[in-house]
């Protein structure tokens, strides 16, 4: 049996350390359009989400998001879990909007699985086995690229500013367009893997996922009205600064790897 260190860090810190010099910069850039937005933000820039509205979001006690991708397998980021092996460290919270509701449904993890060969670029996806199943609908995941477009809903507890180092209580929600990666290029460079990455954000910033939100999904709506799940939070320089979009794990990249890990889970 292989034993694992679950990520103890609250804020993953994988490829954030180029940003850390231009925080200051950016955070005096991103002031006028935080202030023009009504709080609470999520993510940075949304709203509080309904109860019931995403069934199928989960919080993660190391302090990241999830998708039930089936009733006992949570989808999240590589880079929230410390490897694959059995693990009763984390917990897992469900059905709910405030964690600290009374109703939450708490469930410990039996196991991990992250992405063979994960590296810190690109790969980021981690399935966690539950303890038992919960009684919640799931998200189905993108298998190909057709609705890698148009506007996506991210939701999580994570921090409503990049300078912040508390997540929210209550789960927030927003949504961002779609960046191609032609221009999602021209903010990272190399550090873009396009065909394990998405990015979605606004030109001129203002509305992201941050610190907390990782593992969480991007999804949106399916030909048939379903919600289906296009991307996880991976990482961006800060948060909702102008010409930094989100960067996502490409869902459908991995559909296949994810699929075959949960069956071996
Ligand atoms: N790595 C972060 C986490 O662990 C997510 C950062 C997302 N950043 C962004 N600008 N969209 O929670």
């Amino acid at each position: 049996m292989t034993s694992i260190t679950p990520g103890r860090r609250r804020r993953p810190l994988v490829r954030r350390a180029a940003a850390v010099g231009a925080v200051a910069l950016a955070v005096a850039s991103l002031e006028p359009v935080a202030a023009a937005q009504a709080a609470p933000s999520p993510v940075v820039g949304g709203t509080p989400a309904a109860q019931n509205e995403f069934p199928f979001m989960v919080h993660l006690s190391m302090g990241c998001g999830g998708a039930l991708y089936k009733k006992d397998v949570v989808l999240t980021a590589a880079h929230c879990v410390g490897g694959s092996g059995s693990t009763t460290r984390i917990t897992v919270t469900a059905g709910v909007t405030d964690l600290n509701s009374t109703s939450a449904i708490k469930v410990k993890s039996t196991k991990v699985k992250r992405a063979p060969g994960y590296d810190g670029k690109g790969k980021d996806w981690a399935l966690i086995k539950l303890a038992h199943p919960v009684n919640l609908p799931t998200l189905k995941i993108a298998t190909n690229s057709r609705y890698n477009r148009g506007v996506f809903t991210v939701a999580g507890w994570g921090t409503t500013k990049e300078t912040s180092h508390t997540g929210s209580t209550k789960l927030l929600k927003a949504t961002v367009p779609y960046v191609p990666d032609s221009m999602c290029r021209w903010n990272y460079g190399n550090r873009l893997t396009p065909k394990d990455e998405l990015c979605a954000g606004y030109p001129q910033g203002g509305v992201d996922t941050c610190q907390g939100d990782s593992g969480g999904p991007m999804f949106r709506k399916d030909d048939a009205d379903h919600w289906i799940q296009v991307g996880i939070v991976s990482w961006g320089d800060g948060c909702a600064r102008p010409g930094a979009p989100g960067i996502y794990t490409q869902v459908d990249t991995f559909a296949g790897d994810i699929a075959r890990a949960a069956a071996a889970l």
